[in-house]
């Protein structure tokens, strides 16, 4: 397998390149780019990290030598929030660099799967499938925006306030990866809350990425856990391509009755997602939730289409 990170010297981009140095599987090829120059330098620092995975850097202007035979490509290339922006506020800067990078990946590696981390996710998703469509080279089962980490810090929090291993706590987080659109589903987790418990623990969800902007006060958001969240998506995706059949949640177009894009559990295979797999039970407040974020969701799509 080949990985290639774009946006790899940045907060994301390192954590990311250094678990995936760490666990990919023997063989496996790394590349790294970002506009950086010190980029070339990240990888010689990962590349003596004792392990099979070989790993290439490259800088400037163009992504195509890094891009080179990819079967994953990660995005994280762009801006981070600061305190007092929405992720929506990011979209005239990162709009333009999703663009551009899915461009380069039509042309380069049409073939390879897809993990959108670059916000705002609910919009840069519909953007590149809207440039691999008009490159005609559109897989709608190769494209994903990762929201592994609304899932992680469910898993997390949840665990938390139960004094459980995380480990042991299992959760889908559903919709998209902004405020009101990311919905964890609690209620499936068979774990004990009170109707008030669960609101303030979905609302605490749903605003933990404004937790870490604010915590950072000024430093950029969350860099180490979606190091953390991409490559456990990643890696399902390394599983999945050789024949095991491994369940993630992830923004994907199509299989939903809400949206055309819509953050859901997947059944992952070789070729990307294999099956989309219903939510299954929900309850009213998760109900009356998911009623509340589609309109933001479809405005969020609908930007991301138009701006193509
Ligand atoms: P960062 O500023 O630390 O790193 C971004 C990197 O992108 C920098 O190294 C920069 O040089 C590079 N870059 C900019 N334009 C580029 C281009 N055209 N080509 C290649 N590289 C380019 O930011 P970060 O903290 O790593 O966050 C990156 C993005 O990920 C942000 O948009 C952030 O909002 C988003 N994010 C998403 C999630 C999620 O759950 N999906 C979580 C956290 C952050
Ligand atoms: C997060 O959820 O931490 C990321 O989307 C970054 C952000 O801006 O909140």
């Amino acid at each position: 397998m080949k990985v290639t990170v774009l946006g790899a010297a940045g907060g994301i981009g390192q954590a990311l390149s250094l678990l995936l140095k760490t666990q990919l599987p023997a063989g496996s090829d790394l590349s790294l780019y970002d506009i950086a120059p010190v980029t070339p330098g990240v990888a010689v620092d990962l590349s003596h990290i004792p392990t099979q995975v070989a790993i290439k850097g490259f800088a400037g202007e163009d992504p195509t030598a890094a891009l080179e035979g990819a079967d994953i490509v990660l995005i994280s290339a762009g801006v981070a929030r600061k305190p007092g922006m929405d992720r929506s506020d990011l979209f005239n800067i990162n709009a333009g660099i999703v663009k551009n990078l899915i461009e380069k990946v039509a042309l380069t590696c049409p073939k390879a799967c897809i993990g959108i981390i670059t916000n705002p996710v609910n919009t840069t998703v519909p953007i590149a499938a809207e440039v691999l469509k008009n490159a005609g080279v559109y897989d709608p089962a190769k494209l994903f925006g990762i929201t592994t980490l609304d899932v992680i810090r469910s898993e997390t929090f949840l665990a938390e306030a139960k004094g459980l291993n995380p480990a042991d706590v299992k959760i889908n987080v559903i919709g998209g990866h902004s405020g009101v659109t990311i919905l964890p589903l609690i209620s499936q987790t068979g774990l004990d809350f009170s109707d008030a418990e669960i609101a303030a623990m979905t609302t605490r969800i749903q605003n933990a990425g404004t937790e870490v902007v604010e915590a950072k006060a000024g430093g950029g958001s969350a860099t180490l856990s979606m190091g953390q969240a991409a490559a456990r998506f990643c890696l399902s995706l390394v599983k999945a391509s050789q024949g095991e059949d491994v369940i993630e949640c992830a923004y994907v177009d199509g299989g939903s009755e809400h949206s055309k894009f819509f953050a859901q559990p997947i059944k992952l295979g070789p070729s990307g997602v294999k099956e989309v797999l219903g939510y299954g039970e929900i309850s009213a407040f998760e109900k009356q939730a998911i009623e509340g974020m589609l309109e933001t969701l479809d405005g969020d799509i609908k930007i991301g289409v138009d701006f193509v």
